[in-house]
């Protein structure tokens, strides 16, 4: 019934989509802050520029993550929105995920709030480096590295590694620099731009969706209130609360694969 309500609602209207680990989780990726989340903390952007020891610990973790992430295959909810995408529904994604899935289910216009993992950068002079070949060379370095069993999986998509003693981090092939995933770190600052095409895509809608996220983090709320100013209706898909339930035309508490797919099915035809 609330399905029904809030076609009603998106009904004619260009929509803007923000989306959070939520969408994933049906892709075997977990989440931050719902039922059955790991509880880590997460490594700061600190503790990682502090010390080698943090750097070997963090980098094991994530390339066993990123192995993990690179086999995980986008579901029918980011499917969907590729879909509503190329219907011209949707204006296109803003998420808060760092999986890359959105993209490999052919959405276009995708706006990558925190970063993505398939991307490295060195810190020193910028270079980029594809993920893909990154790994290569760091399984070269290190061939003992193997994925534990029973990994828990973060939604960063890092796994806390038994030992990271003798662990080779991988450096800039161009200058020898520290390299980084290009993600944004807990406790770290999106960039300006970043947030201004976020921002750029809610203003140029006429309505905003919130699937699977929590609201809790700082940019995501942000964006809520930006489309509230701007007097656009606001439609939540989320299991469990989110910080703008209240904000909400309407909230839908539900699997966000299938009341995207609904979406996909049913808004098109009403454009
Ligand atoms: P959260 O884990 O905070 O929220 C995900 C929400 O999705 C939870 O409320 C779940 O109950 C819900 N959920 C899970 N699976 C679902 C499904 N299949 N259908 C519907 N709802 C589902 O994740 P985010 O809000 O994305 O930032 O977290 C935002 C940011 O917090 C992350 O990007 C990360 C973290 O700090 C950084 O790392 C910078
Ligand atoms: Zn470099």
């Amino acid at each position: 019934a609330s399905i029904d309500r809030a076609v009603e609602v998106l009904t004619g209207r260009r929509i803007a989509v923000l989306t959070g680990a939520g969408v994933s989780t049906d892709s075997g990726i977990p989440d931050y802050r719902g039922k059955g989340a790991p509880t880590r903390t997460p490594m700061t952007a600190q503790q990682f520029l502090a010390s080698a020891e943090a750097r070997r610990r963090y980098w094991v973790g994530s390339h066993l993550g990123w192995k993990v992430f690179a086999a995980a295959e986008p579901n029918d909810g980011h499917r969907a929105l590729a879909d509503l995408e190329a219907a011209g529904v949707a204006n296109g994604v803003v998420t808060q995920n760092v999986d890359g899935l959105h993209v490999r289910a052919g959405s276009g216009r995708v706006v990558e709030l925190h970063g993505t993992m398939r991307r490295v950068g060195c810190l020193h002079c910028g270079q980029v480096f594809d993920r893909r070949d990154l790994a290569e060379r760091v399984e070269a370095d290190n061939p003992w590295i193997t994925l534990p069993e029973n990994v828990e999986l973060g939604p960063d998509g890092d796994v806390t590694p038994a030992s990271a003693d003798g662990f080779i981090v991988p450096a800039c092939s161009v200058c020898g620099g520290m390299l980084k995933p290009d993600v944004v770190f807990f406790g770290e600052y999106i960039p300006v731009e970043k947030f201004r095409e976020a921002e750029q895509l809610v203003h140029t809608s006429e309505a905003l969706v919130i699937a699977g996220s929590s609201l809790v983090v700082n940019s995501g709320i942000r964006l809520v209130e930006r489309a509230r100013r701007r007097r656009l209706p606001v439609v939540i898909i989320n299991r469990g609360e989110t910080r703008a339930d209240r904000r909400a035309a309407v909230k839908i508490d539900g699997g966000t694969t299938d009341v995207l797919r609904a979406f996909a099915q049913r808004l098109p035809g009403l454009l």
